[in-house]
């Protein structure tokens, strides 16, 4: 089972970064090999519009967004991760969103992450400070590429791993992370046994 964790923040190690990895921690304890990307540092141009990608399947755009693609390509399971700006995700986690689309071709070829499963993060400063408008960004990318889409679950069971301030001092959010990761993870063994 392998699992990709991305951090939308441009902070390396910040509240979405900790939060991110902790929850890569938990999956890694239970058998799941797992990659962290971060954008912190990563050149992720915004998508032009210009549609070349549903012919040739490449972006012209000549970024660090390949290898972005590849990493989704190659896992089972994805947790994105993003600090909360103005209720909604992180201008550069939106731009890598936005520049997904040839993972998503014309009506008639297969969706790349077709099938997958994914679930989100949000990192705010406040509490209600837009942590599920957020992760209903996250969700609404994960479910646009046709990716199924996991909570928090047992335990809490609420829209998925929310953060208030400081993550490493917040235990009731990180509880909502870890539950999120071995959520993630009895959903993809599930699929997995089906
Ligand atoms: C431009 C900007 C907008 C923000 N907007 C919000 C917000 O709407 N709600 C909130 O709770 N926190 C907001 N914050 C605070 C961050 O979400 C918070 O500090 C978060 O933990 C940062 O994550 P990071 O350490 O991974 O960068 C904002 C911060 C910035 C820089």
């Amino acid at each position: 089972m392998k699992i990709l964790g991305i951090s939308g923040s441009l902070n390396k190690n910040g509240n979405t970064a900790f939060a991110v990895r902790h929850a890569l921690e938990i999956l890694t304890g239970e058998g799941a090999k797992c990659t962290y990307l971060t954008l912190a540092g990563k050149d992720i141009r915004p998508c032009t519009g210009c549609w070349a990608c549903q012919t040739d399947r490449r972006c012209p755009v000549a970024d660090d967004m390949a290898e972005i693609l590849d990493a989704m390509r190659g896992c089972d399971g994805m947790i994105i991760g993003s600090p909360v700006y103005f209720g909604m995700v992180s201008g550069t986690l939106k731009n890598m969103m936005d520049r997904s689309v040839p993972l998503r071709p014309s009506y008639e070829q297969e969706m790349e992450l077709s099938g997958k499963v994914g679930a989100g993060i949000a990192c705010g400063g406040f509490r209600n400070g837009g942590q599920e408008t957020t992760l209903q960004n996250i969700h609404t990318f994960l479910l646009q590429q046709n990716m199924r889409v996991v909570s928090d679950g047992r335990g809490y069971s609420h829209a998925g791993g929310t953060i208030m301030g400081e993550a490493k001092d917040d235990t009731l959010g990180l509880r909502t992370v870890e539950n999120l990761a071995r959520n993630l993870y009895r959903m993809l063994k599930h699929i997995a046994s089906a």
